[in-house]
């Protein structure tokens, strides 16, 4: 009587250990595998310096101007291959999801910024996309997402640059990164790890900044205003890095 009541305990100790009667089926990886595939590989620097708050990811998205993405994955070191590759797979994705990024989102998923962009709209088959090898620094996204399309025009890339200043894609590091400014008395335009006392910051947070003529608060969208801006911050908070 004994040995069966212990028994039956120890039958209900391993149902419990293996949660056997949770009710859920759990589908095999191969049943699960629904929905659209993308692989991207390729080598990215400056991946590792992106500051902890930003997550470097694969991510789908319903519509270009889709503030949050509606799946993604974070790509971390361990995506990183001995021959220094990345490789990274986005599967199960549904019909829905339009276009497919290597970009960098928040902590939220909202987007920041995308580096390469695949239409998976008629997408039947897996997509791969070589990326061969890829600048994705926080100074680089900076460049490509907001100095060439908002500031580069003025500053270097037509015929003049104002306060001579070059925000042109190779130039824009040299010209900033702890370089006394022209117009502000006894500050730089980027003191690294301290952006409240850096110009750039000042020109794009402050309707009057002593010293330039010129409101640059006009010039920043209000979707800029709410991911660049910060993104610029962060950059120099982090190191103001190259790569
Ligand atoms: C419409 C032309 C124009 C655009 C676009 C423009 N700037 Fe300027 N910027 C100027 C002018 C003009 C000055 C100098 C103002 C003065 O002389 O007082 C200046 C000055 C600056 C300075 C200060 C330089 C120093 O030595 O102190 C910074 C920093 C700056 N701009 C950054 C930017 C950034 C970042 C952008 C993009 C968001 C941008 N500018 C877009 C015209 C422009």
């Amino acid at each position: 009587m004994k040995k069966n009541v212990f028994i039956a305990l120890l039958g209900l100790g391993i149902c419990v250990l293996s949660a056997c009667d949770d009710g859920r089926i759990y589908p095999d990886s191969a049943t699960s595998a629904e929905g659209k595939t993308v692989v991207m590989e390729g080598v990215l620097e400056g991946f590792d310096n992106w500051a902890s708050n930003y997550r470097v990811s694969i991510a789908g998205f319903e519509q270009a101007d889709d503030e949050y993405a509606s799946v993604s994955k974070v790509i971390t070191t361990s995506d990183i291959k001995d021959d220094g590759k990345v490789s990274v797979e986005l599967s199960g994705i549904k019909s829905e999801v339009k276009i497919v990024r290597l970009c960098v989102l928040d902590r939220l998923r909202r987007h920041i910024v995308t580096f390469e962009e695949v239409d998976v709209s008629d997408a039947t088959e897996p997509v791969k996309v070589d990326l061969g090898t890829m600048n994705i620094s926080m100074h680089n996204a900076i460049q490509q997402s907001f100095f060439n399309t908002t500031c580069a025009n003025c500053h270097g890339a037509s015929n003049r640059a104002a306060a001579g200043l070059y925000l042109t894609e190779g130039k824009s590091y040299q010209a900033l990164v702890d370089v006394d400014s022209k117009k502000v008395e006894d500050k730089k335009l980027v003191e690294t790890n301290n952006s409240a006392n850096s110009v750039l910051h000042m020109v794009l947070y402050q309707q009057s900044v002593e010293g330039i003529s010129m409101d640059h608060r006009d010039l920043v969208s209000e979707k800029n205003e709410q991911t660049i801006l910060p993104l610029i911050d962060s950059w120099i908070n982090n190191g103001a890095k190259e790569k």
